[in-house]
């Protein structure tokens, strides 16, 4: 199977966080964290994705030191730090629920952590400005939590955990109070500023796309332990398994065996159509595989493709409009439902199908991915 192009011009990377073997066992039965092990390079925002459930939040807490390891090992720039209690670690949490002090301002939330610590005046008063315009606040400085919105809120618990400065970050669904179309925008700004400042961030979310925007590299989770990690067109162009397939984005997933199996194509066959996958694969002739094909693969039409591969005929049994594309549900004549999504580049939709149609699905031979588990 093909990977991802990889840069090799980039410079050595200095690992920051290295994590051994980690395992989180509650009450000696419920194991959260399973055997995890993982490098984060400095400067990197790694992010934790994964459904409800699955360690996000254990494992970060660990990380912290809020949360004592069963097992495995945790070392930041070399230094084994799995025994230090978190006021030692130079580290910062913000949690789920970033709960912001209602009654102090926001200059004195961002300055909380630095008095505690006993930091003089005057380099207290000039860290907060510095956060404040960083995060772009500098004029609600006096505000308290109440009277600001959500994304503003968001970014003084940002400012406050990265007051102290840091060496890693860790943000546990920092953008979750945030509704969809804020959540976008602060996706962004939240990457400035972890990039402007340079700190080395871990990132937990449940949401894909948050996770594809914001980080260098995503670990798929799933009960406990990493199902993949990889860069971010890698998870998502070359799942390893129908479970991270499935996880990330929409997909189709047709069930089939291998015919042909050479070094520069092979060929499955499903009961809706014989795909012809222009790249060898690990498996063998006569193996059962699923073929995972994107909806916004598929082109759609009303005419009949020529050729015996990568095609597939239904009828048109949904239309959903998304504003910028649509998509198709097409019943095969399997009975397999499939989704195709077609761009609306024009005012007009531009397959110009409707309900009831007799539609054709087609797609080119580099747009599959043969998963063998
Ligand atoms: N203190 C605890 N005692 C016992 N079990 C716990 C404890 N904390 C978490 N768990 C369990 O460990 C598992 C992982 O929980 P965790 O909070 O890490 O999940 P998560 O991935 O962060 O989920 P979410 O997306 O819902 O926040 C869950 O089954 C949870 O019920
Ligand atoms: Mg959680």
């Amino acid at each position: 199977m093909a990977t991802a192009p990889k840069d090799n011009n980039k410079p050595a990377q200095e690992i920051l966080l290295r994590v051994e073997g980690l395992t989180k066992i509650y009450d000696g039965t419920v194991k959260a964290v399973d055997d995890v092990s993982l490098t984060v390079t400095k400067g990197e925002i790694f992010a934790l994705l994964g459904g409800s459930g699955c360690g996000k939040s254990t494992l970060l807490r660990m990380l912290a030191g809020f949360e004592t390891p069963t097992k495995g090992k945790i070392f930041l720039a070399g230094q084994d730090i799995t025994d230090l209690p978190p006021y030692q670690r130079p580290i910062n949490m913000m949690f789920q629920s970033y709960a912001l002090f209602p009654h102090l301002s926001v200059w004195e939330n961002i300055a909380f952590g630095l008095k505690r610590d006993g930091m003089p005046k005057d380099q207290i008063a000039e860290r907060v400005e510095k956060m404040l315009n960083l995060v772009q606040l500098a004029k609600y400085a006096q505000r308290k939590p109440h009277q600001l919105s959500g994304g503003q809120q968001q970014r003084v618990a940002l400012a406050r955990s990265l007051a102290k400065r840091p060496q890693l970050l860790l943000l546990d669904e920092p953008l979750g109070a945030l509704d969809k179309k804020l959540r976008e925008t602060t996706q962004l700004e939240l990457v400035n500023i972890i990039e402007d400042v340079g700190v080395t961030c871990v990132l937990v979310t449940h949401d894909q796309e948050e996770a594809m925007t914001m980080a260098s590299r995503i670990a798929v989770m799933s009960e406990g332990y990493f199902l993949q990690v990889g860069e971010p067109d890698a998870v998502y162009e070359m799942p390893n398994s129908r479970q991270v397939a499935d996880f990330i984005g929409n997909v189709n997933i047709f069930d089939g065996v291998i015919e042909e199996d050479e070094a520069d194509h092979v060929t499955v066959r499903c009961p809706e159509c014989v795909h012809y996958v222009g790249h060898g694969v690990s498996g063998h002739s006569g193996m059962a595989v699923g073929v995972a094909l994107r909806p916004e693969k598929i082109i759609l039409s009303k005419d009949k493709p020529k050729g015996e591969y990568n095609w597939c005929a239904g009828e048109v049994i949904e239309i959903v409009y998304f504003g910028a594309h649509t998509t198709y549900h097409l019943k095969l004549d399997s009975g397999k439902v499939i989704k195709a999504q077609e761009l609306n580049n024009t005012r007009d939709l531009s397959c110009g199908l409707t309900w009831g149609d007799r539609a054709y699905a087609q797609w080119n031979d580099l747009a599959m991915v043969v998963l063998t588990h």
